[in-house]
């Protein structure tokens, strides 16, 4: 497994438990010493257990040394693709020199495996590499869908098997991939076999189908704040009919983390490269909607604060990009507590798993280890990422630790109407307020 990340260390402790011997590269040290001993660098449910479980088997094991891979008869590029500073496009460094590290251990007979997120067109130009470099060797493109929060679950269940085989060697690269997934292909989990391009692409518009629907909702939500109207009934409503279905239609803060925001970006810019453009420039629109709930956030708090965020105290319950994970990259919940701050605010945040990635880049915010100590003497609360402790949180106890009775619910996971009984204000994006 080439790159021990998120995606890398998940998917070497889970091919380890379904009985592969796994050696996991990455040129991180700490990371790699971490992992070694059984540490998470990341908190993601169930994960820990896992690695504990396929250490103790001997069948998987870390390493800084590239020279640990030559034998393996499968090599997985697991490499962060980010998006480049200033420009949209993806920047493949990291699995470009992957690959060329691996170039220098392969031998013939071997498949190298891509399963970094990449604009379409990378893997024909990888594979011609690999077989100019190593003749015999081959290469095939396994885009993986994990979600945090659920990445164990997702890896061993996955939903579907996307497989991009090369044009020769195709049957040996399948049965190849198929031996690796065997328990998967076994639970006949839907398998899509297919050529590179696709395989590349099924990735890019499955992710922009997801960030569209979410802006879908949150374009009705501005239009339910100009009528009137309720955005989460009209989800609910929308959402019985099968063919539009009710997941991924929770209006609110809108999209952020590691993936969405920047998939989409390469997308369009990889759509831009290949004369195509016009038609993904809906995605831009997608990006405009979903930025546009963050600045809408920082109105509606400055509104519910009379007008001003000068010198007010504000509780911000939730700083991860969503429950379950302590990721912030592109955290919507991050961005709007940190413009609170910038315009004046005295923002105390917590966040059951994020905060110590938050201090890091953001040492002037408050940081507070419970919602209740986030809340002592606040002017308004907050909700911006739905974890359960949070949305189970009893509004008469916690009325009583505040100075004014507002909350804020920025991904409409509260009960208004308990909410409401217990004497607190109540506002949300997309949904009716009593005045
Ligand atoms: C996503 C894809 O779901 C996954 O298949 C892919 O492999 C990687 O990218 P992830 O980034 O873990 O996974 O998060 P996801 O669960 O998709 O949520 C993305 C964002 O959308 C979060 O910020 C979440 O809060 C937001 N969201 C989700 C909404 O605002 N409304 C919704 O209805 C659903």
């Amino acid at each position: 497994m080439i790159g021990c990340g998120y995606l890398g260390a998940v998917h070497a402790a889970s091919m380890a438990q379904l009985g592969h011997e796994v050696v996991g590269v990455d040129v991180d040290e700490p990371k790699i010493a971490m992992l070694a001993a059984g540490r998470t660098p990341f908190f993601e449910p169930g994960f820990e257990e896992l690695l504990a479980e396929s250490l103790a088997s001997g069948r998987l094991r870390f390493t800084t040394d590239f020279g640990d891979a030559a034998g393996a008869r499968v090599h997985f590029v697991c490499v962060g693709t980010p998006q480049k500073r200033g420009e949209y496009a993806a920047d493949l460094r990291y699995v470009e020199s992957a690959v060329e590290s691996l170039i220098g251990v392969l031998a013939a007979g071997e498949l190298v495996v891509g399963k970094s997120t990449v604009p379409v067109g990378t893997a024909a130009r990888l594979a011609e590499l690999v077989g100019d470099k190593v003749p015999g060797a081959m290469l095939a493109w396994n885009p993986e869908f994990l979600r945090e929060g659920f990445a164990v679950q997702d890896t061993v269940h996955p939903d579907r098997l996307v497989y991009g085989l090369p044009d020769e060697n195709a049957d040996t690269a399948h049965a190849l991939l198929d031996e690796v997934y065997a328990t998967i292909v076994a639970a006949e989990t839907p398998k899509v076999v297919t050529d590179y391009a696709t395989a590349e692409m099924v990735k890019t518009a499955a992710n922009s189908f997801l960030a569209t629907k979410i802006s879908f909702i949150n374009a009705m939500a501005e239009l339910c704040e100009a009528t009137g109207a309720d955005v989460k009934q009209l989800a609910d409503a929308i959402g019985h009919d099968d063919r539009i279905g009710r997941k991924f239609l929770n209006a609110g803060l809108g999209f952020g983390g590691g993936c969405l925001p920047k998939d989409i970006r390469a997308f369009m810019a990889r759509a831009g490269e290949l004369g195509a453009d016009q038609a993904l420039t809906f995605l831009r629109e997608v990006d405009n909607i979903n930025m546009r709930r963050r600045i809408r956030m920082v109105e509606l708090a400055r509104e519910v604060l009379d007008g001003s965020l000068l010198g007010k105290r504000v509780a911000v319950l939730g700083a991860a990009f969503k429950p379950e994970s302590d990721d912030i990259r592109d955290s919507p919940a991050l961005n709007v507590a940190a413009q609170l701050q910038l315009q004046g605010a005295t923002v105390v945040l917590t966040d059951p798993a994020a905060i110590e990635n938050c201090r890091k880049h953001w040492p002037q915010i408050d940081y507070a280890d419970t919602a209740e100590e986030a809340a002592r003497g606040a002017d308004a609360v907050l909700l911006l990422t739905e974890w359960r402790q949070f949305r189970e949180l009893d509004p008469v106890a916690f009325g009583k630790i505040v100075r004014q009775k507002r909350v804020l619910d920025g991904r409409n996971a509260l009960d208004r109407d308990v909410w409401e009984a217990a004497g607190w204000s109540y506002r949300a994006l997309g949904r009716r307020h009593a005045s």
